[in-house]
């Protein structure tokens, strides 16, 4: 008698401060036999780190490690993750893919998602996303009324970036890495980096929140943001 296939739960883990897991969430990572997660080439899942305290050793778990170059990760890395999980589902083993923040908000859930769905049942839970969570950190109105927002990633080129920008009133740039002089010269075209505000590690214990402009590292950490709204921009948007 063939078994039946388990379930996969894309589960949101929030941004970083365990209390910002869902009771849904929470559920569901102490019921399943097993949890996946993403973690670098060497060294800990964020993820995982996130629900440490809730993963009691009995389950089975699976890392999916990812190189720490720049730029998108080789699609190997996903087809065997895809393999892996797969496996564990046609096991009739449900299975909990831990995503930082909120699976579908840049999550390398969707990769993984993309490549499983339609074969297995699949269950996405969402978490507070890194957007909402460094708006909060910071007190920022983020959009209101008729603002639109946008989210552009920093590894965007510079001209794209500035076309996002001049068609949105509010505007989050994720990704910073390397990037960051870049995104200073965009925003000095618009007049907006005193506008701009830096969010690293929103709800962790080491977060840090300044404006833009005294931020003198042409680096940021990965766990990194900046947000301009509307309410804080010189240039009238609104
Ligand atoms: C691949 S995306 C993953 C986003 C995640 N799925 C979410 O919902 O927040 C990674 C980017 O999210 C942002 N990010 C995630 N967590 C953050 C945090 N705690 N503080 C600041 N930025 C964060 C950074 O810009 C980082 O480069």
């Amino acid at each position: 008698v063939p078994v039946e296939a388990g379930r996969l739960y894309g589960l949101g883990v929030g941004p970083g401060d365990p209390e910002l897991l869902t009771l849904k969430a929470l559920r569901l990572l102490r019921a399943v036999p097993v949890v996946a997660y993403p973690a670098p080439e060497n060294g800990d899942s964020f993820a995982r780190s996130i629900v440490a305290p809730w993963i009691e050793g009995h389950q089975r778990e699976i890392a999916i490690r990812f190189p720490m170059r720049p730029g998108p990760p080789p699609v190997e890395i996903y087809d065997d993750a895809a393999a892996e999980l797969a496996a564990e589902l046609e096991d009739g083993r449900d299975v909990a893919l831990l995503c930082q923040g909120d699976p579908l908000f840049y999550g390398s859930f969707i990769n993984v998602f993309t490549r499983l769905a339609g074969r297995y049942q699949i269950e996405i839970v969402p978490g507070v996303s890194s957007l909402t969570a460094c708006a909060a950190a910071a007190a920022i109105p983020l959009v209101a009324r008729d603002d639109a927002l946008a989210v552009i990633p920093a590894t965007l080129d510079e001209d794209q970036i500035a076309a996002r920008i001049a068609a949105s009133e509010s505007v989050a740039i994720i990704k910073l890495g390397r990037h960051v002089a870049k995104l200073r010269r965009v925003l000095n075209q618009f007049g907006l980096l005193d506008a701009a505000v830096y969010v690293e590690r929103a709800t962790l214990p080491t977060q840090r929140i300044a404006l833009l402009s005294a931020i003198e590292s042409d680096e940021a950490p990965y766990f990194s943001m900046v947000l301009i709204a509307t309410s804080g921009r010189p240039d009238g948007r609104s």
